[in-house]
């Protein structure tokens, strides 16, 4: 008898021990899996930006970030200064634990945003040109993330090899975007040690693209266009005019090659968005910005748009054909 209740007592501890170590168990696993926000301000809408984002959301699920454990507080300021500013407070403002700006002018409204938020730049071709970060090894501020540094020499003798009766270049740009300023800097100094004529043509909006393509059209043998978002989100409207005067346009992406831009050397755009949304998870796991060095994407692959090149009467070159990592038929 007495053998039998301090059996069940027994028992009871056990049940109890049981129970309170499932409910432990799964607070932890709960806490474990604590779910996180991250707001994403995209810059405006073009291909190569949407092929970012979904790089972005691989990249965080890579590093155990999934959607189930993580909310991504998404918004695109299609190309609206002030829109940028309102956004980027808004995701302030909502809580998110980290912010991702795609391209320069959004990774610098959240910048401008919050001092104390860390921002992850995605896609940011000149961080420090841009204000963004003082030193690209050690940043000092609550900004670090990655950047897409345009091959201007290869596609520089791209250009050569192509089109060598190629003399004077024009170079289609949005005065409003730092990331541009710098790429039009370099091209046109690395252009004029090489012998080319280079033209410069800045626009403050898309609405002025035709009209200037128009004026240049006239006055050069080709245009070049640099990872500028004005540009890329016009960019049909560009193939459209230029392709009346027949001259080629060698864009810094596939995605406008395949629009229908003669060739280019590219990064990987999808690349890119990985590296930034697993840095993004560093930064969710508690890693300090100053130890996340900017990461910098500089080497591309050639791509080159047969159709163009049948339509411009080029022909290309075999070994040009089996170096391309992309062509276009
Ligand atoms: N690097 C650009 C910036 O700093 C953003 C960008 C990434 C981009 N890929 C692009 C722009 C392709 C034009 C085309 O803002």
């Amino acid at each position: 008898m007495k053998n039998k209740r301090l059996f069940s007592l027994l028992g009871l501890g056990f049940l109890a021990l049981i129970i309170f170590g499932v409910f432990s168990s799964q607070k932890k696993q709960e806490s474990a899996q604590e779910e996180v926000k991250v707001g994403v301000l995209q810059y405006v809408t073009h291909e190569a930006l949407d092929t970012i984002y979904a790089g972005i959301q691989e990249g965080l699920k890579q590093a155990g970030y999934d959607d189930k454990r993580v909310t991504i507080d998404f918004l695109n300021a299609e190309g609206d200064q002030s829109k940028v500013q309102t956004m980027s407070q808004t995701l302030v403002n909502n809580g998110n634990q980290v912010l991702v700006g795609i391209a320069t002018p959004a990774a610098q409204g959240l910048a401008n945003a919050t001092k104390t938020i860390p921002v992850v730049m995605g896609a940011v071709t000149d961080p420090v040109g841009a204000n963004l970060v003082k030193d690209l090894e050690k940043p000092s501020g609550n900004v670090t993330g990655v950047s897409d540094q345009t091959p201007i020499a290869s596609q520089l003798e791209l250009i050569k090899t192509l089109t060598p009766s190629v003399k004077i270049i024009g170079i289609l740009y949005s005065s409003s975007e730092d990331n541009s300023k710098s790429q039009v800097e370099e091209f046109a100094n690395m252009a004029q040690t090489k012998g080319y004529q280079v033209e410069t043509y800045a626009v403050p909006s898309t609405n002025e693209i035709a009209t200037t393509l128009n004026v240049m059209l006239d006055k050069v043998d080709a245009l070049w266009v640099p990872l500028d978002n004005t540009i890329a989100s016009a960019f049909a409207t560009v193939v459209s005019v230029t392709k009346e005067a027949k001259k080629p346009i060698f864009p810094s992406v596939d995605t406008m090659v395949a629009e229908g831009g003669l060739a280019s050397v590219v990064i990987d755009q999808y690349q890119l968005g990985v590296a930034t949304g697993q840095m993004v998870a560093k930064v969710l796991d508690g890693e300090k910005i100053a130890n996340l060095p900017v990461e910098i994407f500089s080497e591309g692959k050639p791509v080159i748009n047969k159709k163009v090149a049948v339509e411009l009467g080029i022909s290309i070159p075999e070994e040009v054909l089996s170096s391309a990592s992309q062509i276009i038929e």
